[in-house]
């Protein structure tokens, strides 16, 4: 039987990359099913290796998540035989102004809205009505601190993050009675190839590992916002509240001005 601490049926979307593959063995035991999604076949061979090793049942889908219907498709013929316990949408891309600040390309933006917005809330879409049916299930849906307050060097990324978070913090609200727990997770800096890329100053690094273990503990509470590390949390946070012009500015000064 699932239970908040050890649900038996893990969907992750993104399970080839930094954090997706420390929640894929996060959540890999005996008695749980999970179902891994990337684009890399051969990472997600590898990380189906080592999560069979740890008695999980793993099923994996290498999948474009720009391709919408390709989305669709597979969750439904997934949600046929499989009965979702927790659903994490996880799957990122960012992109940046470029180090002279000449801006992001058009195509740049559109992919990364493809991914962090449309198949994120694509996916939401796809496995929502079976959990209501049931009324049961949980979602997690991965933000960023970077929401908070737009960072200049990464416009389109934090909208993107914002429009998550936004949809995460509406979703739980509605479902609440439902038996459908939502969370919106924010991390700040966690290593990865995504995390690498990114300019800026990285303060307070966590590995990929120490990220997936918090989020585990903290779906397990069914904690409504899942943010972390606690000083850049806190940092970020004031950001949202302060006015937008002191926010500016203290970014300015921090390293993140564009
Ligand atoms: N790392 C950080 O510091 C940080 C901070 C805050 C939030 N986040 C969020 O955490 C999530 C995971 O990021 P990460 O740090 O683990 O980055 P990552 O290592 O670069 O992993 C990104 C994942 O997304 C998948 N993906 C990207 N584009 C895709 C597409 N078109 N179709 C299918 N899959 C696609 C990648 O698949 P392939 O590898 O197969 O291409 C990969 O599995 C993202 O939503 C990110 O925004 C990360």
């Amino acid at each position: 039987m699932s239970t908040a601490n050890q649900p038996r049926t893990v969907l992750i979307t993104g399970a080839t990359g930094g954090i997706g593959g420390a929640l894929a063995a996060v959540y890999a035991e005996s008695g749980t099913t999970l179902i891994l999604q990337g684009r890399k076949a051969a990472r997600l061979a590898e990380l189906a290796a080592l999560c069979e090793a740890r008695g999980a049942r793993v099923l994996t889908q290498v999948l474009d998540l720009r391709d919408q219907q390709a989305l669709a498709n597979w969750l439904a013929a997934l949600g046929e035989h499989e009965c979702l316990d927790l659903v994490i949408v996880n799957a990122g891309v960012n992109i940046n102004i470029g180090p002279d600040g000449a801006g992001e390309s058009w195509p740049d933006v559109e992919d990364l809205l493809a991914v962090n917005v449309y198949a994120a809330m694509a996916t939401v879409a796809a496995v929502l009505p079976a959990m209501r049916v049931r009324a049961q299930g949980q979602i997690a849906l991965i933000s960023s601190l970077a929401a908070y307050f737009g960072l200049p060097v990464t416009p389109s990324y934090c909208a993107s993050k914002a429009a998550i978070k936004a949809y995460g913090e509406a979703l739980r609200g509605w479902l609440a009675g439902e038996g459908v727990r939502v969370s919106v997770v924010m991390p700040g800096y966690v290593e990865s190839k995504m995390c690498r890329e990114m300019p800026g100053p990285k303060p307070f690094l966590w590995s990929p590992e120490r990220a997936a273990s918090h989020i585990r503990r903290a779906l397990a509470r069914n904690q409504a916002r899942i943010s972390f590390p606690f000083p850049l949390n806190f940092g970020t946070w004031w950001l949202a509240v302060l006015p937008a012009a002191l926010s500016q500015r203290i970014l300015r000064l921090l390293g993140y001005g564009g």
